[in-house]
């Protein structure tokens, strides 16, 4: 994977896994970051931060001062990680929940989220809510699964139905994520794909699922390939 990840091939693979929320987060990150511009000393939120390992990765990758954001995740235990690989005077821990930010508006040159928005920000008017905390032109970008076809109640393929009760009827396809964001006219949406190395972020994740995830993940390559990352970049007006 170092091909696709060049920057996570650097960083200890066993500190990904003991810290792993999900899919790879650096190579989440890493891929958001081909579409975003992230320059040196940009105040950057990462919103749903789990366990910062992000923060980590764009602070030290881009020079980024870093809001490392999460409600599941308490700031102590991401501190100790912030000073174990001493970022703490570019990353900050907070504890916030997405709908109740503690910042100012227009603070941030860009938002981040990372497998975390599809858990907050379907509803119409939570952009809104979150645009406030970035200034005029700064930028918002999330990468977080996604569905290749919007998936109806009756046309979702049989061995999706464990991960549908389990949640991902929040998935959504890069389409969805385009409308959705621009029908608020608040951003000009300036990417919305398929993360390219989807298929690789899924396969890489197997291993750490528990079996009912493996099969839906293993069925879905060997059928019809509805799972996909959703990436989306936009551009506040
Ligand atoms: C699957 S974890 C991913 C964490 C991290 N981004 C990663 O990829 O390792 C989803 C994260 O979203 C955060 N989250 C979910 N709902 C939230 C909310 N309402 N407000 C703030 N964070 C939320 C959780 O705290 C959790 O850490």
């Amino acid at each position: 994977m170092t091909d696709l990840f060049p920057r996570s091939a650097a960083y200890d693979e066993e500190w990904v896994n003991a810290n792993r929320m999900g899919p790879n987060v650096l190579w989440l990150a890493e891929s958001l970051a081909e579409r975003m511009t992230l320059e040196p000393g940009m105040r950057v939120m990462d919103l749903g931060c789990g366990k910062a390992l992000s923060s980590v990765f764009l602070a030290r990758e881009f020079g980024l001062e870093v809001w490392a954001t999460d409600l599941w995740i308490k700031p102590t235990e991401n501190w100790e990680r912030v000073r174990e690989a001493g970022l703490e005077g570019q990353v900050r821990p907070i504890y916030a929940e997405a709908h109740q930010l503690p910042y100012a508006e227009g603070f941030f040159d860009a938002i981040v989220s990372l497998d975390a928005y599809h858990y907050f920000g379907t509803a119409d008017l939570y952009l809104e809510n979150l645009a406030r905390f970035l200034r005029t032109d700064g930028h918002i970008g999330i990468v977080c699964p996604g569905f290749r076809r919007e998936l109806g109640p009756d046309d979702a393929p049989d061995y999706l139905s464990w991960y549908l009760r389990e949640g991902a009827y929040s998935f959504h396809t890069p389409d969805w994520w385009r409308d959705h964001w621009r029908k608020g006219g608040l951003v000009e949406v300036t990417c919305a794909d398929e993360a390219p190395e989807s298929d690789a972020i899924w396969q890489e994740f197997i291993p750490h699922t528990l079996p009912d995830e493996q099969a839906v993940i293993r069925d879905d390559a060997a059928g019809e390939r509805v799972l996909t990352f959703s990436r989306v970049v936009a551009r506040k007006r």
